[in-house]
């Protein structure tokens, strides 16, 4: 392969050819960090599921080996964990040479059922023997995957955690030898349950780099309904004594504050305007499942129609409000025809923002930043274009609220806010106390649409994870290992630069690129925006936004280039970060497809791919409300990790 090939990631591991989904069997072993992966061998989309294979010296220049588990006659080979074991306390190797062991999920494919099975090597993870006589672990479910494994010392056992997907539970077991497995405990359903649970990993991390002071964090993989629609991962902390994972408290649940300009729920129209030719209160529409990331409420149950344009378009327009404060947030339950609809928001008759509307799997929350329109009087308005046939639009519910940011608490504790990480794991025999994870850079929600060929999707770079306790409690932090620095190229830096309001672009030769590593450390005060425009030229632009005044972060991809393969990539991600002061502090991993950005030391991560032409590849910094004093920005090319 050259790896040269339009949207080819340079600084982070794609195979060759062909589909990728999870990582697997993330283990380290006599100077090689070991790579599994959910891999088609066969072809560019999900299926024959295998175990594909990469090895690393570094973490980051990996060498592509053969299919390590091919799918099997009976079973497809699905998710799952590698350990080491040094005592050999399955008998799968010798005292002499230890084996590495696989525990992963055979998925047989003439029943369905998901069951817990084991592979062994003893010759550095190059040739693998199925054990023969698993299942070792068959709970008779179709639904029960993802195996994660590590020693417990304290308990003196195997501990496994795998996921009950759709009863939204992580199940613990324990065993002395690998094969025999007894059941422990199950976690959940807590947090964000989706449509289903997968790929849980179990961790103990210290607290503020102080090891005599550890915690336990429970990760789990929701797929169906994740924050901003399909996967994400989520994560709680909490204890766990050898037998049970108990969570800490979840952080509570705020209504936004502010005005409710409209709470539409059934056939009632709120008194909005409605032009156009068909309005209707169609049928009830199966219960959704998923939750807002933004209030409590729940899509379940939510069976009447409010919004139902039958056989022709409509626009309903709301009465003139003042905005006042710097967000409008609205929540979205329902709708199938989704590109077809609009929230618009409008001022002196002229759209200023706007948003499509969403597919059906879940209820979703969007937003409209609208800062620069304080005082301003608006209208919302909701339209349909959609000319065919019939039932094209059916919204259950739809809330518009005025909100700051710091209303919006999420009860969820997310790990990444963009929209494309997910199946994080961690490594399992690091050489040094360091908890490392990988996750999959990509969305189930359209992971087989990318226009990429011949391979489809790619690993995030490895993050070293730590606990750190912030106001709001002790929170998950990440940032990408250090041997990053190691691919550092060309060098450009500046300090203390006066960013004026008026854009100021930083276009020297220097600082184009696609793959790229930012380091900005900006003042705040006084502004209502700062940030970065990457991938940038005169047609597209992936911008990194920070608000001070709303104590917010945003991600926008929606102008970033290919995105008409799913209404749901061309988006805007948003996080809350709070407790800034008066820098604010960016780290960003820019690849040819995709941008990993790791604000305040790792505190918010947002992980989302980009599709840009290959001549977008300028970097310009912004500012609005004010001029942005850029205390320091350091851009580094990346060197590829492929040459
Ligand atoms: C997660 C997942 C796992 C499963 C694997 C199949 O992305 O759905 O639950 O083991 O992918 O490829």
């Amino acid at each position: 392969a050259t790896y040269d090939e339009q949207w080819r990631p340079q600084v982070h591991f794609t195979p060759q050819r062909n589909w990728m989904n999870d990582p697997n069997g993330l283990v380290y072993l006599d100077g090689e960090y070991h790579l599994f992966f959910q891999h088609n061998p066969y072809g560019n989309v999900w299926g024959h599921m295998s175990w594909g294979h990469a090895v690393s010296k570094d973490l980051v220049h990996w060498e592509e080996l053969p299919v390590a588990i091919p799918e099997a006659e009976d079973i497809a080979i699905f998710s799952g964990a590698a350990v080491y074991d040094r005592d050999n306390t399955s008998g799968l190797g010798t005292a002499a040479k230890p084996p590495l062991v696989a525990i992963f999920t055979g998925w047989n494919k003439s029943t369905n059922n998901q069951s817990q099975y084991l592979a062994s090597s003893v010759d550095r993870g190059r040739t693998w023997t199925r054990y023969g006589k698993d299942p070792v672990l068959n709970i008779g479910s179709t639904e029960s995957r993802d195996p994660k494994v590590f020693w417990h010392a304290e308990s003196n056992q195997w501990i496994m955690v795998f996921a009950k997907a759709r009863e939204h539970k992580v199940a613990i077991y324990g065993s002395k030898d690998l094969k025999t497995w007894t059941f422990l405990s199950d976690f959940g359903p807590l947090g964000s349950e989706g449509d289903v649970w997968e790929v849980p990993d179990l961790i103990q991390l210290p607290v503020d780099g102080n090891s005599s002071k550890k915690k336990w964090v429970m990760v789990v993989s929701v797929n169906g309904g994740s924050l901003y629609g399909g996967s994400g991962m989520q994560y709680f902390p909490g204890d766990f004594n050898g037998t049970t994972f108990t969570p800490d408290p979840l952080p509570a649940v705020t209504e936004p504050a502010g005005e409710v300009f409209a709470d539409f729920e059934g056939a009632d129209y709120g008194g909005w305007e409605k032009t156009g030719d068909a309005f209707g209160t169609g049928p009830a529409h199966g219960s959704l499942t998923g939750q807002s990331p933004v209030t409590g409420f729940k899509g379940s149950g939510l069976v009447n129609t409010f919004l139902n344009f039958d056989q022709g378009t409509g626009t309903l327009t709301s009465p003139e409000f003042t905005l006042n404060k710097p967000f409008i947030t609205f929540l979205i339950g329902g709708g199938n025809h989704p590109g077809e609809t609009a929230f618009n928001l409008i001022i002196d008759g002229k759209v200023v923002r706007s948003a499509t509307g969403q597919d059906s799997e879940a209820l979703r929350s969007k937003f409209f930043d609208v800062a620069e329109f304080k005082g301003k009087k608006a209208r919302l308005q909701i339209v349909d274009s959609h000319t065919g046939g019939w039932g094209h639009i059916l919204i259950d519910h739809i809330k518009f609220t005025e909100a700051v940011v710091n209303d919006m608490e999420f009860k969820t504790l997310w790990a990444d806010f963009g929209k494309d990480f997910y199946a994080g794991v961690t490594y399992s025999n690091l050489p040094t106390d360091d908890k490392i994870w990988i996750g999959w850079l990509s969305n189930w929600q359209y992971a087989g649409q990318l226009p990429t060929y011949p391979w489809r999707n790619a690993q995030s770079f490895p993050r070293k994870l730590s606990l750190k306790t912030t106001p709001e409690g002790v929170r998950l932090f990440q940032e990408p290992i250090e041997a990053l620095k190691n691919q550092r190229g060309a060098r450009f830096s500046v300090q203390n630069l006066l960013v004026s309001k008026v854009n100021e672009r930083l276009m020297s030769a220097a600082v184009r690129g696609k793959s790229l590593e930012v380091l900005l450390e900006v003042e705040t005060a006084s502004l209502q925006n700062v940030g970065l425009k990457l991938h940038q030229s005169s047609k597209e632009e992936t911008v990194v936004s920070y608000s001070p005044l709303a104590e917010r972060i945003s991600l926008d991809r929606s102008k970033a280039g290919e995105g008409s393969f799913n209404i749901g990539f061309p988006e805007v991600h948003a996080a809350p970060l709070k407790d800034v002061g008066s820098t604010l502090k960016l780290h960003i991993l820019l690849d040819t497809s995709s941008i990993e950005v790791f604000a305040e030391d790792g505190k918010v991560v947002f992980s989302d791919l980009t599709l840009s032409s290959p001549s977008s590849d300028g970097l310009e910094l912004f500012s609005t409300g004010g001029d942005a004093v850029v205390k320091n920005l350091e851009v580094y090319e990346l060197k590829s990790i492929w040459k």
